[in-house]
This record gives C-alpha cells, sequence and structure tokens, in this order.
C-alpha cells in the first residue's frame, strides 16, 4: 500500500536513499493520519538512487492527457519523482511542437487546484515530447538516442519505463520497436500496458504470447485501475486482519456477494471502441473480476505480489461456466444515436452475471457482477449480504439482513448494516448502521488517484496491484464463451431507459438469487447529512 501521502515539496528526497522495495510490504502507520515525517520516511524507502525516464507512448492521446500525465504530476508535486533524477518523454505521431504538448498537457494538471501553479511550469519542464511513428526504426532510435543523451555520465543503472498510452491493436508493434531499438543495456527496462488486453480467450492469448516473446513477465505491468483504488487496496487489511471477519466470511453465514459499478452517463465520445467491445470486456472482465478475487481468495502465505496473485489465480480456477438464465443484458435507448456505433448494434451497455465459486468456502454463495452506463447515479460498491439470524425472536426479519459495505466510489466509505434497538421507551428493533466514511474519519488525508499509485508501484518493481498473465486467461476462459453466446443473438438485449436503474429482469435475477432488499432504511453519506 502507498504510504499516506501529504507533502507537496518536490526535491524532498535523499537521492541516496535505498532502491525499489518491490516486496509487496505494507507500510504500517501507527497514526490513522500521515504527517510530513511519515511521508518523508516511506519515500525514502521507495525511491532509487539512478536516473528514471519515463516514455508515454500515445502521449498525444485522452488517456496521456487525463490521467498519467496528471498522475506523473501528483507523484512529482508530492516528492515522488525529484526533478534531478526523472525525465519524461512523451512520443506519438502527432506533429506538435513541444509548447503545444505542454499546452495539452498542462491544461489538465492545475485543475484540482491542490499544489501551487508554479509546481507546473517546473513539472513541464522535466517533459519533452518526440514525434514519431510507430513502425519506423529510425524514430525509436531517435528516441533512444535522446533518452540515452539524458542517461549519459550517470554512474548508477538508470531505469527506462514504458507507459503504452495506444490502441491495443499497435501494443505488438510498439512493444518490438521498443525490444529492438531502446533496450536500457545497464539497468531495467519495465512496460505498462492498458486494458484491453484482448477481446476474448484467443486474442488475449495472442497478445500475451506476442508480447511475451519480447518481454518477460517481470518487465510487463498490466493496468487494470480498479486495483489501485483505495477501497480494493483496504480489501484484503480488511478481510485478513480484523478477526470479526475470519469466522463469518464463507458461504455458512452469507448469503450473496453484489460487486456494483453504475455509471450516470453514457458513452461519451467513446462510442466507437465501446462499440467494439461492450460493457462485459470494458468492466466486468477486468475491473470487477479483479475485486471478485480479492473478496473471495484465501489469505494468501504472505503479500509478495505472487503469493497474493496465486490465491486470485485458485479464485478464477473455481469459477464454475456462466448459466444464460442467470444473465441479464441491457442497451440504453438512445446508445445508436451516436454516430460511431453501428445503427443495428447488439453491444450490452448493461449486464448483470451471477458467478458462482465451486469451493469450500463459496459453494452455493452467488456473486452477483453488475455493471451498467447510463443509470441513475454513479456508483462503485461491495455489497456482502448476510444470512438471517435464526430464530427470530425480535420479529425484524422483514426490515432486512446485515449488510456490509464497501463503497469504492464516489465518497469512499465501509458501513455494516446492522439492526439495533430504537433508542427510547418501546422494545423495538431497528435498522442502523456503523459508519466509516473515509472524508469523515481521514479529513486531511489526501487520497491518492489509482493511476498516482499503480505508476509508483511500477517503478518499485512491485506487481502486487498488476494482472498477471494466468489470471487474464482465466478470466477470459470464464467470460468467453457467454460473449461467444451473446454475440451470436442467443441472449436477448434489453432496451432501458437512460437515468433508470437498468432493465428490472436485473433486480429480479437478484432477488431470484436470494438478495434480499432493505425496505424503509437507507444509508446516507454524512456528506450528505450536513
Ligand atoms: P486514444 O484513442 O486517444 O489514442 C492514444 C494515441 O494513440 C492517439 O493520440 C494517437 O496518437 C494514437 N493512435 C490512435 N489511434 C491509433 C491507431 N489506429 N494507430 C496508431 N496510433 C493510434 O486512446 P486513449 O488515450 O483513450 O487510450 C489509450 C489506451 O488506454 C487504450 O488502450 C485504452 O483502451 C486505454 N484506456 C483508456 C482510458 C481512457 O479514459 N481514455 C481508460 C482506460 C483505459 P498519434 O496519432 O499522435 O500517434
Ligand atoms: C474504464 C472504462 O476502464 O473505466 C470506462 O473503459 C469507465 O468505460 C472507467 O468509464 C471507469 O473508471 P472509474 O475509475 O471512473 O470508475
Amino acid at each position: 500500500m502507498s504510504p499516506t501521502l501529504t507533502s507537496p515539496i518536490p526535491e524532498l528526497l535523499d537521492p541516496k536513499a535505498d532502491g525499489a522495495a518491490g516486496d509487496g510490504a505494507i507500510q504500517v502507520q501507527e497514526q490513522s493520519a500521515g504527517s510530513g515525517e511519515h511521508a518523508k520516511s516511506a519515500s525514502k524507502k521507495i525511491v532509487a538512487e539512478s536516473c528514471l525516464s519515463i516514455i508515454i507512448l500515445g502521449a498525444s492521446g485522452d488517456l496521456a492527457k487525463k490521467k498519467t500525465f496528471p498522475a506523473l504530476f501528483h507523484l512529482y508535486c508530492q516528492g515522488f519523482l525529484p526533478s534531478h533524477q526523472v525525465k519524461l518523454f512523451g512520443y506519438a505521431r502527432s506533429k506538435l511542437i513541444e509548447e503545444d504538448f505542454h499546452r495539452r498537457i498542462g491544461g489538465h494538471l492545475a485543475d484540482s487546484g491542490k499544489y501551487p501553479a508554479d509546481l507546473v511550469t517546473k513539472f513541464l519542464e522535466l517533459s519533452t515530447y518526440i514525434s514519431g511513428a510507430y513502425d519506423d526504426d529510425d524514430s525509436f532510435r531517435k528516441l533512444d538516442k535522446i533518452i540515452s543523451d539524458y542517461e549519459a555520465g550517470k554512474d548508477e543503472p538508470p531505469r527506462r519505463l514504458f507507459y503504452l498510452a495506444l490502441p491495443p491493436s499497435v501494443y505488438p508493434l510498439v512493444a518490438g520497436m521498443i525490444h529492438k531499438n531502446c533496450m536500457n543495456k545497464r539497468g531495467w527496462t519495465r512496460i505498462v500496458i492498458e486494458k484491453p488486453f484482448g477481446k476474448d480467450l484467443k486474442s488475449s492469448e495472442e497478445l500475451s504470447d506476442q508480447l511475451g516473446s519480447l518481454f518477460s513477465e517481470e518487465q510487463l505491468y498490466r493496468i487494470d485501475h480498479y486495483l489501485g483504488k483505495e477501497i480494493v487496496q483496504n480489501l484484503l487489511v480488511m478481510r485478513f486482519a480484523n478477526r470479526f471477519f475470519v469466522p463469518l466470511w464463507n458461504r455458512d453465514n452469507i448469503a450473496n456477494v453484489q460487486i456494483v459499478f453504475r455509471e450516470n452517463f453514457g458513452t461519451d465520445g467513446r462510442g466507437g471502441y465501446f462499440d467494439e467491445y461492450g460493457i462485459i470486456r470494458d468492466i466486468i472482465q477486468n475491473h470487477l473480476m479483479q475485486v471478485l478475487c480479492l473478496v473471495a481468495m484465501e489469505k494468501p502465505l504472505s503479500l509478495s505480489p505472487e503469493h497474493v496473485r496465486d490465491e486470485k489465480v485458485k479464485v478464477l480456477q473455481a469459477i464454475q461456466p456462466i448459466q444464460d438464465s442467470e444473465v441479464v443484458i441491457g442497451q440504453y435507448e438512445g446508445y445508436r444515436d451516436d454516430p460511431t456505433v453501428s445503427d443495428e448494434s447488439l453491444t450490452p451497455t448493461f449486464a448483470s452475471v451471477v458467478l458462482r465459486i465451486h469451493n469450500e468456502r463459496w459453494d452455493g454463495v452467488p456473486f452477483i457482477l453488475k455493471a451498467g452506463k447510463a443509470l441513475d447515479t454513479r456508483k462503485a460498491e461491495i455489497r456482502v449480504q448476510f444470512k438471517d439470524v435464526p430464530g427470530d425472536i425480535f420479529k425484524c426479519k422483514k426490515q432486512g439482513r446485515n449488510e456490509f459495505v464497501m463503497r469504492l466510489q464516489p465518497s469512499e466509505a465501509m458501513y455494516m448494516k446492522l439492526t439495533v434497538k430504537q433508542p427510547g421507551l418501546e422494545m423495538s428493533a431497528t435498522q442502523s448502521e456503523l459508519d466509516l466514511s473515509y472524508r469523515q474519519r481521514y479529513q486531511d488525508v489526501v487520497i491518492p488517484e489509482a493511476y498516482e499509485r499503480l505508476i509508483l508501484d511500477t517503478i518499485r518493481g512491485d506487481q502486487q496491484h498488476f494482472v498477471r498473465r494466468d489470471e487474464l486467461q482465466l478470466s477470459w476462459e470464464v467470460f468467453t464463451p457467454l460473449l461467444e453466446r451473446i454475440e451470436a443473438g442467443k441472449i436477448p438485449v434489453i432496451p432501458y431507459k437512460q437515468g433508470s436503474r437498468g432493465p428490472p429482469e436485473a433486480d429480479k435475477l437478484a432477488v431470484e438469487q436470494g438478495y434480499v432488499r432493505t425496505h424503509g432504511y437507507i444509508w446516507i453519506p454524512p456528506s450528505l447529512k450536513d
């Protein structure tokens, strides 16, 4: 886990500090809110002394502008990328002059207003832009020369991090060019790639083979940004550091688990990409499956990346084939109005899929993975619903069940829905909650963006929060047959209204799986109560 980050001082790091941690070690803090001192000591642990080149390929694109550079900027502001050690190289085909490039990425950096404006200028001074083709050896040799010039004269082995912010169709080509022309001869070379990693089992395996023939698994960092979210990173701590959960987290006590992603906007200019992929490939096969693994896995031997990922793999291996009767898919009305979407498109923008894990802990417990675009709210959460208390003497069964909810976003929170005595003279039971709302509890702590943590992990060489090849393969094995049936038109795509909960059939499916909706009570985030 990343340390608590508070100090916006770019040069606070000791250049002689120790190098990569890479052991997945959690840094335990005695106090909940961080201090400058905490940040300083933690920083020393993770920053190596040699120079670091971060090369963003596809630097003219949307991801680079909205996510990658802002994350790098935040790391810079917090002292993790000191200017005497780091250089950023943007690379793309667009013929941008450096000022244009700086204007393009600079516009998004000051957005949060978290850091003083002069840091934007200093950060941009570290970033340069190189225009070149993705299939041209000369352009990559030129890139290599520019990086080598920067590295020249430095004693310690330099480090090269290539971030492919590019359409997946060009990954193999670009990876080949890097391998042929830009490998670091003295220190490490790492390659970060973005989802989607293929469209199905076959194409994903082809991509893995292509990349695997050039780079070792240790050099490849497959980003799933859900693994960088605060509450997702808290899952293992919650589950394995609290005695409460040890005896409860199993089929004897848990009735069902829902992992839900909702967005209150449509495909928003990404219709062309989305129409080729659909919600299952965009959200469920990767983001929600990764979360499922962390919810369902056994305790790893240690927090080493391999131990954690070994346990996730075992969950994936135990997932049974998906039944069509346990799937609801839908498309929001108006989706096809997007000119980049086909008029006949049957691509689902909503899906609810029941997964069953055939092992001793989870046999019989449905895991409902639900994701949708253009719905009524924006929300992502894990909802674990417990079974009824046997022999209900309070006659409160109808009010609802105990639930443990982990709210990933917005407003990170964890709350437990409980039955308590209604305060007053009467002896009656009512629903309430134990509430850990982060904004209230950790008022001075800035929760880092997922991309910030994950980029920092790549620099540290910590692969715990990245997807290993076998995880990817197994996840595609689960979803490819379903995707084939959907594409063959064997499962009806139900239209739903924008701003709705999605097809009512999905709520019906949850009820059929034993989910009991709470009536007459709703958890209200404290931020909305004020
Ligand atoms: P873009 O479509 O913006 O592409 C990035 C850059 O790649 C473009 O600026 C362009 O640069 C180059 N490019 C575009 N199309 C092609 C092509 N057909 N052949 C060669 N080069 C091309 O993508 P994004 O920035 O949105 O996404 C990059 C990666 O990140 C993708 O894999 C995407 O799936 C993933 N991703 C994106 C997210 C987002 O929010 N945008 C979220 C999660 C993942 P130039 O022409 O200048 O070379
Ligand atoms: C991306 C998907 O991976 O995640 C998008 O391609 C989606 O469609 C996005 O909007 C959601 O990310 P977050 O962090 O806002 O939940």
